[in-house]
């Protein structure tokens, strides 16, 4: 057994191969079933079930520049209203489209700010890609509200399995996407979704539950992103069970706290649900609150359904990376860079960069 193979066994992570009736998977129909399986498990168990009836989004363009960056985009607020039978919310994202590329590949972006890509938008529309930037909280805000405003209001808030924001968050960028594929021309099979930290946890639920977007980007997601909870070290549930994060998640989720090896899955399965689509996880050395062998370990659990697929996964020698090392060959995409926790420049154009090679 290969020495990668081993530190993954030691972790002792529940089988994904194996459906629920205890049989074995053999091949894709079989995978498909517990697909099924999986997304009931992490909704039950983790984050939380979206809304169970009717929404309609519906956008109106609020105001366009179409001279932003020196005249090489186009640039749009957007409101996205979404309404049901009896509940209704607004929150406005910025689109960005350059003007250099008909029917750009897009980066949804979910941001801690209104500031276009962290402030790098222009080199990223230099790279022809369309940025949709939006800022979370105008989703759902990130403080301990009882889920009663934003998005909150659309699905039952009283259940041990009722929606964290994670799923929020990744449910709006659902939304979003579904006014975009509509009104604006994009490269539908292009579409990556992306976030940093707890947004790197809500890209992977989006990217998991929405098989349109094509890549999922997850930076320095750590504990409930891709970071498997078996083994990890720095943060653990009973630090999520803070004022803050405690309604990123469901209520169910913190049975586990101090108990995560009789968790019911682990991290894997959320990035299970992404194959046979690009995956791309970004760690940093020194962010030791993430953890970032626990980030790389979840990678290779996540192979052998590349490999379902005749794909393959992460391409890396046996071995844990290196500050510095880039693996982009595989399906999923993988970078350890220098330093703490942060969304830098180098990890935009370290994806952006994979993007180009797999052409998505
Ligand atoms: C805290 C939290 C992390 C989270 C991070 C962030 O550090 O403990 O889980 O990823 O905030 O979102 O910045």
């Amino acid at each position: 057994m290969s020495f990668l193979q081993k530190e993954l066994e030691n972790r002792d992570l529940p089988n994904l191969l194996q459906l629920q009736t205890g049989e074995m998977i053999t091949g894709r129909d079989d995978w498909e079933q517990r697909r099924i399986e999986l997304k009931e498990i992490l909704s039950r168990e983790f984050i939380g079930y979206p809304p169970r009836f009717e929404t309609v989004t519906d956008g109106a363009c609020l105001l366009e520049d179409g001279n932003a960056y020196g005249g090489k985009a186009d640039m749009k607020t957007i409101q996205l209203t979404i309404k049901s039978s009896y509940s209704v919310m607004s929150f406005p994202f910025t689109l960005v489209l350059p003007k250099k590329r008909k029917e750009p590949p897009l980066f949804l972006y979910l941001s801690f700010s209104a500031a276009i890509a962290d402030g790098i938008g222009e080199e990223i529309i230099d790279h022809g890609y369309a940025i949709a930037n939006i800022y979370y909280q105008d989703m759902a805000p990130d403080y301990y509200d009882g889920h009663h405003n934003g998005l909150g209001r659309f699905a039952s808030r009283n259940s041990f399995d009722s929606w964290g924001k994670l799923r929020m968050w990744a449910w709006g960028a659902s939304r979003i996407l579904d006014y975009l594929l509509f009104h604006e021309e994009i490269d539908a099979a292009r579409v990556a979704v992306m976030g940093h930290s707890r947004l790197g946890k809500a890209a992977l639920v989006a990217g998991a539950f929405d098989e349109r977007f094509g890549l999922t980007a997850a930076n320095e997601s750590g504990a409930g992103g891709a970071a498997l909870f078996r083994g990890k070290t720095g943060e653990r549930i009973r630090n999520l069970y803070g004022e803050g994060s405690r309604l990123w998640f469901c209520s169910n989720f913190f049975q586990y706290m101090e108990k995560e090896n009789q968790m019911p899955f682990d991290q894997h399965f959320l990035t299970a649900l992404i194959a046979p689509r690009n995956l791309y996880i970004a760690s940093a050395k020194q962010d030791l609150w993430s953890d970032p062998t626990s980030e790389f370990l979840n990678a290779i659990a996540v192979n052998k359904i590349y490999q379902i697929y005749g794909k393959q996964g992460i391409e890396t020698a046996d071995a844990y990376p290196k500050a510095g090392d880039v693996y982009h060959k595989g399906n999923i995409g993988y970078h350890l860079r220098e330093g703490t926790h942060d969304l830098t420049r180098y990890d935009w154009h370290r994806i952006m960069e994979y993007r180009k090679l797999h052409d998505i």
